[in-house]
């Protein structure tokens, strides 16, 4: 069964008490139980991991460039501004998916900007917890597909 590493950045952990009316309710736990069980309907066996530090985060997208293993990423504020994320996904092997539970294009000027849609393979932003389900089943249909487009 493939693996997927399903990754978080800062502040992701307190999903459920954090800004409710932006991130709805749902923990970090619950959005694991469901990339579990959606994971498992697709065929993919879900990691997933939550830090609030760049390096450790930054370690991770090298386990997966070595493993060849598709991501599913929320960077959260390190969206907008880590370079040192970025690079080390430009060295990506496998598809990638940047997901957010809001839609930072409809919120303030600073979200606007993605240093790392730039490298990710797509987006999937502002369905809450849908958004992992979402990205899960684009990187099922892009793993089945031997051209990798998903089509
Ligand atoms: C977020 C959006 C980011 O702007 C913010 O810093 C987060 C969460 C989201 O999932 O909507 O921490 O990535």
């Amino acid at each position: 069964m493939q693996t997927v590493l399903v990754l978080g950045g800062p502040n992701l952990s307190r999903l459920g008490s954090r800004e409710p009316e932006v991130y709805g309710t749902a923990t970090l736990a619950d959005i694991a139980a469901r990339c579990a069980k959606v994971g498992e309907e697709l065929g993919l066996r879900t990691d997933c991991r939550q830090t609030d530090d760049e390096a450790e985060l930054v370690g991770w997208v090298h386990e997966a460039a070595e493993g060849r293993l598709p991501v599913v990423l929320n960077p959260a504020a390190f969206t907008h501004y880590s370079y040192a994320l970025r690079d080390a996904l430009a060295m990506r092997t496998a598809p990638l998916i940047e997901v957010h539970l809001s839609n930072p294009a409809a919120r303030e000027a600073f979200r606007h900007n993605s240093v790392v849609a730039g490298v990710a393979t797509g987006t999937v932003a502002g369905f809450g917890m849908l958004s992992y389900e979402l990205a899960l089943r684009a990187l099922a249909a892009l793993c089945d597909d031997p051209s990798g487009k998903g089509q």
